[in-house]
């Protein structure tokens, strides 16, 4: 059955006290709408409508898919007027996922499940037993079990309120069904707004059956009305993601200490110490170990490389046996090859490490490519700006670049070539050439310091 989905994001969200609409805040660091739009998709959602009342140029600028169709809700009159305003483009012959824009942990599993749950003559409702139902429509059953209705809690008389089976919010419906029971709506009740919890009585008028299905747990169907509840499912879904690193073979030293904002894979015995931040796409292959503190944006980390602590890794391929860091940064473009070595305080920008080469300690290394065993001295800065353009810097194989040397591009040092500590090297060396370029040592005989006028 072709699967549409309508999503819920017309609400205000006052209580964030924010001038950006309630879905677009973000749970690491997409936003919330996006997670429920991203569900949508793994369900295989032909269309999405996204039901928007405030905001709608920038959640439209946010928030892009052929998928997509954005729907106004000028006034918010319910959540039944909200999924009506839909109904023009939904069809008799699909089904319909009502998702809301502010609940982004829901799993695809508990998603499929609902819809596997779903009977061909009726619908089906994701429905929660809460120890504290306060604020939820019930769930109305009659004896045999059967559900009859939706009841909101201000609706509610004593007895229907001792029902701790709450309304998610989420359901699926035939879209025929659903046009026709959101068109016969009314808003004579307490808060005198059109329910969309009232089709469960008309579906249950016409003899059709609901279903329900459940979530594994509450998380899955909470929603963000401020920032500590905000706060609250980032906490969650981090707790989530570091629970899927360690299923599939990382061992967290905290795993309430992490940050996953993107993907991340790792291959078996890699292990990931405390306030590591994840972001983009990051693969980690086996026995890696991350230190503390590190930063890794958009890279790949090689079989048995190791990223010591407070380095920062972004755009960039850490070849394995590597080792990077304590404090280094590796910008984007940079590769170190099998065994090279970076260490602290080193930056490396649009560069390539060979296998095997190091720069241990101090450096600035941009748009070089050094070869393989290379050594590179402590200070070694590669002076690649001449304040207009950019020039590269090439270094060969089993070079040796003294300490605190200033290599001034574009310039090429050749294979097993020497350059003395503290030089300034402006032009090529060849290979094996001993390069010495710092003025001539004098020293002075009984030298008198300058004394106090
Ligand atoms: C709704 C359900 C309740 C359920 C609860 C779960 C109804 C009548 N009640 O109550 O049974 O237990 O959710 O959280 O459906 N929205 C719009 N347009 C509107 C009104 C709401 O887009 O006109 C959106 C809101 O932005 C929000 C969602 O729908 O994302 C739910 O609205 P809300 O007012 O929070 O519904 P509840 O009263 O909590
Ligand atoms: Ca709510």
């Amino acid at each position: 059955m072709a699967l549409s989905v309508v999503v819920l994001a017309a609400g205000k969200g006052t209580r964030m006290r924010s001038s950006l609409p309630k879905v677009l805040h973000p749970v690491a660091e997409k936003p919330m709408v996006a997670h429920v739009i991203d569900a949508a998709r793994q369900v295989e959602a032909a269309n999405t409508y996204v039901v928007y009342g405030f905001g709608g140029d920038v959640l439209k600028s946010k928030i892009t898919g052929d998928d997509l169709t954005f729907v106004e809700q000028k006034e918010q009159l319910g959540t039944g007027h909200a999924v009506d305003m839909a109904s023009p483009f939904l069809t008799n012959d699909e089904d319909v996922l009502v998702l809301y824009g502010d609940v982004p942990l829901t799993k695809v599993s508990t998603l499929q499940r609902l819809i596997a749950a779903k009977p061909d003559n009726g619908m089906a409702l994701l429905t929660v037993h809460l120890a504290n139902p306060t604020g939820y429509g019930r769930i109305i059953r009659d004896e045999s079990g059967k559900v009859t209705g939706i009841i909101e809690q201000k609706d509610a008389n004593a007895e229907q309120l001792l029902v701790n089976e709450a309304n998610t919010g989420i359901l699926l419906a035939n879209g025929g069904d659903l046009k026709r029971w959101l068109s016969n709506l009314s808003s004579d009740n307490a808060q005198g707004e059109y329910y969309l919890t009232d089709i469960i009585a008309a579906c249950h008028r016409e003899g059709k059956l609901i279903t329900t299905a459940h979530p594994d747990s509450e998380i899955e169907v909470e929603g963000a009305n401020n920032r500590v509840q905000l706060a609250g499912l980032e906490r969650a879904y981090q707790l989530r993601k570091a629970e899927e690193l360690m299923i599939a073979g990382a061992s967290l030293r905290d795993p309430n200490r992490i940050d996953i904002r993107g993907n991340v894979t790792v291959g078996q015995e890699v292990v990931i110490d405390v306030n590591c931040i994840f972001e983009g796409n990051v693969e980690i292959a086996d026995n890696v170990v991350i230190g503390a503190n590190c930063i890794l944006k958009n890279c790949r980390i090689g079989d048995n490389a190791e990223v010591k602590p407070n380095s920062i890794v972004e755009d960039a391929i850490i070849g394995e046996l590597a080792s990077v860091g304590p404090f280094a940064r590796i910008r984007p473009g940079s590769e170190l090859k099998r065994d090279a070595h970076v260490g602290n305080f080193v930056e490396m920008k649009k560069s390539t490490l060979g296998e095997g080469a190091k720069a241990g300690h101090l450096s600035y290394l941009g748009d070089a490519e050094i070869g393989a065993k290379a050594n590179i001295g402590a200070g070694t800065i590669t002076c690649n700006y001449d304040g207009v353009n950019k020039s590269k810097t090439i270094i060969g194989a089993g070079a040796f670049i003294g300490s605190n040397a200033s290599l001034v591009a574009p310039v090429t040092i050749g294979d097993m070539a020497t350059t003395a500590a503290g030089s300034v090297i402006v032009k090529d060396v060849a290979d094996s050439e001993l390069s010495v370029a710092r003025s001539k040592q004098r020293n002075i005989a009984d030298w008198s310091r300058p004394s106090k006028k």
